[in-house]
């Protein structure tokens, strides 16, 4: 039988005949007889309008992910369900919960389902008959993708990441203005808060605590892959992380490469909130302002998507300004590919395109960019000899050297 599957969560029969661009398509030998005799055309517009359907409410896993790390749902299947299933009800589960007054574990069943479809949970069906009466117990298990939410998870977790990019009200409010962003210029943001994101966020201290930690989550599930492939830290003595956020960028690479001497240079009520790291100074300042000297690297991980090119050369001509000759930028950010896949499960474009949106929203005017934007503007700011070193998942690092 010939199939669509939207998301690997529903499949619907259609002709063979019929292509469907929008998602993946399953096609299998018979067609169904209930679509059949309809025109190709009256198929793939069913098809068509399903797709859309889905597409339109597909914020509903990222609502449903938001909901159970709020509940501690991860951490509470991580401690409290024993072997042998290691698995547990809605009911248990929220006898755990914090802050339960009325529990409704239909409710919390409702989204562990939703998400044993994207296998954030694995899920175990107990028919019962219960005073004559079927009963379905339904018990629910980690799997590795809800194991990265516990938020003592050993590597470093997630949940952060999920809490701060995940409908959140401030995410949701600069969203409602992207039209604007689009028709009238400006960023979605400083329509819906009147300053920009890094502005806003040092009046709104619980803001500002929420994106450090998702970044750093960020930094957890980026470094090991960019440890293992990138080699250009050999000759580097002292390395500068520029927007390197509460530090743990730097101490993750120090801890590699215990040669190197780091300084953590951000924000003042960034830095102010950073913890101490072994061979880690941490400096107060302004990028655009200047960069200071002293360092023979200088490394930046997500800061120059955040900008548009007038502000990233600012930063980058700073930067060169505070290396010797000789010395290096080291970038890492995601690179736009020339083609756009139609393949929905092609992380590494769809990643990239789905981070850009965020910057779209939420900077000011922040976009990921591609691999000759990066180049122009390296060279523009006097440095030579730029790269594309190595590629990570959708994100690359760069290097360009001062002469
Ligand atoms: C997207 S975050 C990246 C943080 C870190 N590099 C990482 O990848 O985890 C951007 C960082 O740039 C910092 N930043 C923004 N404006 C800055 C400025 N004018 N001077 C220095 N740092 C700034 C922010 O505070 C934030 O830590």
């Amino acid at each position: 039988m010939a199939s669509i599957t939207v998301n690997g969560t529903c499949s619907l029969p259609l002709s063979s005949s019929v292509v469907c661009h929008a998602e993946h398509i399953d096609l299998d030998e018979e067609v169904h007889e209930d679509i059949v005799d309809l025109k190709e055309e009256e198929q793939e517009d069913i098809i068509s309008k399903l797709v859309v359907m889905l597409l339109s409410i597909s914020w509903t896993p990222a609502a449903a992910l938001r909901t159970i790390v709020e509940l501690n749902i991860p951490k509470i299947l991580a401690t409290h369900a024993s072997a042998p299933t290691h698995s547990m009800t809605a009911e248990e589960l929220l006898e755990r919960a914090p802050g339960a007054s009325k529990p409704n574990a239909r409710n919390l069943e409702r989204m562990m389902r939703l998400l044993t479809c994207k296998n954030i949970f694995t899920e175990e069906v107990e028919n019962i008959t219960e005073g004559g009466l079927l009963k379905v117990i339904r018990r629910y298990a980690l799997t590795p993708l809800s194991r990265v939410l516990v938020p003592d998870h050993a590597t470093g977790t997630m949940a952060n990441f999920v809490k701060f990019t995940t409908m959140s009200p401030v995410f949701c409010k600069a969203m409602e203005h992207l039209s604007e962003s689009i028709l009238s210029g400006g960023s979605a943001f400083e329509s819906a808060f009147g300053t920009n994101a890094f502005d806003y966020m040092t009046t709104h201290p619980d803001q500002l605590h929420c994106f450090q930690a998702a970044m750093t989550d960020h930094t957890n599930q980026m470094l090991p892959i960019f440890l293992a492939k990138y080699q250009g830290f050999k000759g580097v003595k002292k390395l500068m992380d520029v927007g390197g956020g509460d530090g743990t960028t730097l101490s993750r690479i120090l801890a590699r490469h215990p040669h190197i001497q780091g300084v953590n240079f951000d924000l003042p009520e960034v830095v102010a909130r950073a913890p101490c790291h072994p061979g880690v100074e941490h400096m107060v300042g302004d990028m655009f302002q200047s960069i200071p000297f002293g360092c023979d690297a200088i490394f930046m991980k997500t800061i120059l998507h955040d900008w548009n090119d007038e502000d990233c050369l600012k930063i980058l001509r700073n930067c060169y300004s505070a290396l010797p000759a000789g010395g290096k930028v080291i970038i890492v950010d995601a690179l736009v590919p020339v083609e756009t896949s139609t393949n929905s499960e092609d992380y590494e474009n769809v990643g990239t395109f789905m981070s850009d949106f965020c910057m779209q929203a939420h900077c000011p005017d922040g976009r990921e960019r591609q691999e000759h934007e990066f180049q122009y503007l390296v060279k523009a700011a006097g440095f030579s000899n730029f790269q594309v070193v190595v590629q990570l998942d959708y994100m690359f690092v760069m290097e360009g050297v001062k002469q």
